[in-house]
């Protein structure tokens, strides 16, 4: 098939539910992206924050290669050595969190958190508290729980009835979140750096003040890192830039550079929560996943893609700044944390001719909420890299 072909069939036989772009993918190759019809392209995006290592890298081709050479399956009614290793491995990268849940998204990684605070709040503590609290123009998922957890409205339209328990603070608020706490609350549960919600990251004190209120009202603090984590924000998990302990996080997306994978960390305290077969999975955890993500943050340490994050995401911040600066009219505001960066133009229209016009220009980007160009690029991204998306990006700008 071509991809005129593609295209067209694609709309009879697969739901409706992707707004696509309009490229048929052949292969890629570290940042790059290639066509089918051999258009290359600067992919900023990675899969939404899912590529760290880039397309097509070598050591994790091989790390999967052997992996499926001797055993791909075999359920969690049995132990393998890859799922210990990678539970090890990522506890050690925060000095408080104990336990690991494995599962296969980023949504069924937020399900496991919700579903583990209610059930340590009846089962340890005894108490009825089943509300979760969460932000405004929050995302954690489209499961039930999760959908019914995300402060969108547009994500629940013709859902209803939702799951019931979740109420929605306003962000950067504090006064409002301690408004909607009560005797029943469970958890508080945020993205430090909201991401689908258009790349924003929480005020520090708020987030502090989050935390504080947490430790006085014995409510669970859970942060959703599936965007976040994995060293994009130039640290491993973004609440490490913040100061606080949450009691439980959730990872997906990077984890093993785009085989499907999630995981939920918690303390040893609140893990209790969970029992034998009070949560299951027949896919998490399983050997060639995390063989795969063993690999994942074997490379990131080695190579200081961490470092690199955060040097290359604070050289991006700075060039676009500089570009706002000389382009007020079109860019109202750049902001983000390591290599999540947003960039909010002044409304939808011009958005969209921007993003299509980065997208003629072989640059990938993600538009999200109309008007705020996301930037979630690999970790192995390089400053020239960055540099032609500036310079692409400021002659667009001067024909808009
Ligand atoms: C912060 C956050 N939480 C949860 C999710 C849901 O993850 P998944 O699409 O893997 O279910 C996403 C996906 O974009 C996300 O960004």
């Amino acid at each position: 098939m071509n991809c005129n072909e593609i295209i067209a069939e694609e709309k009879d036989v697969i739901f409706n539910t992707y707004a696509r772009y309009p490229i048929c993918i052949s292969h890629g190759a570290g940042s790059r992206l290639f066509s089918f019809d051999g258009k290359k392209y600067l992919d900023l995006l990675a899969g939404i924050a899912v590529c760290g290592l880039g397309h097509a890298n070598e050591e994790i081709k091989q790390a999967i290669s052997n992996q499926a050479s001797k055993l791909i399956h075999v359920s969690n009614l049995f132990y393998t050595k890859e799922q210990v290793e990678l539970a090890k491995k990522l506890v050690a990268t925060t000095d408080h969190l104990k336990k690991v849940f494995f599962c296969n998204s980023g949504a069924e990684a937020n399900e496991a958190a919700i579903k583990l605070a209610r059930r340590y709040m009846q089962k340890i503590k005894n108490q009825e508290r089943y509300e979760i609290i969460t932000l405004e123009e929050s995302f954690h998922g489209r499961t039930y729980a999760t959908m019914s957890a995300t402060g969108q409205e547009r994500i629940k339209d013709g859902f209803s009835p939702l799951v019931p328990g979740f109420l929605h603070a306003k962000i950067n608020d504090i006064e409002d979140v301690k408004r909607k706490v009560s005797k029943n609350t469970a958890a508080i549960m945020i993205e430090v750096v909201q991401g689908e919600g258009g790349v924003k990251p929480l005020d520090k004190k708020f987030v502090q003040d989050l935390y504080k209120l947490c430790l006085e009202e014995d409510i669970i603090f859970i942060v959703d890192e599936i965007q976040t984590g994995m060293g994009r924000t130039g640290k491993w998990w973004a609440f490490q830039h913040y100061g606080v302990k949450p009691h439980i996080i959730t990872s997906a997306k990077a984890l093993a550079n785009g085989l499907p994978i999630g995981c939920m960390m918690a303390t040893a305290e609140i893990s209790k929560g969970f029992s034998l077969g009070s949560h299951a999975t027949t896919f998490g955890g399983g050997p060639l996943v995390c063989a795969a993500a063993l690999k994942v943050l074997e490379i990131i340490k080695r190579d200081n893609l961490i470092e690199n994050a955060r040097k290359i995401g604070n050289f991006a911040l700075s060039l676009l700044n500089k570009l706002k600066e000389e382009n007020s009219h079109l860019i109202k505001e750049v902001r983000g944390l390591g290599l999540m960066i947003g960039i909010e133009i002044v409304d939808d229209e011009k958005a969209k001719k921007i993003f299509n016009a980065l997208l003629d220009n072989g640059i990938i980007v993600n538009l999200t909420q109309q008007k705020i160009l996301r930037l979630l690029p690999p970790l192995i991204i390089t400053q020239q890299e960055i540099s032609y998306f500036v310079d692409t990006l400021a002659k667009i700008l001067k024909k808009i």
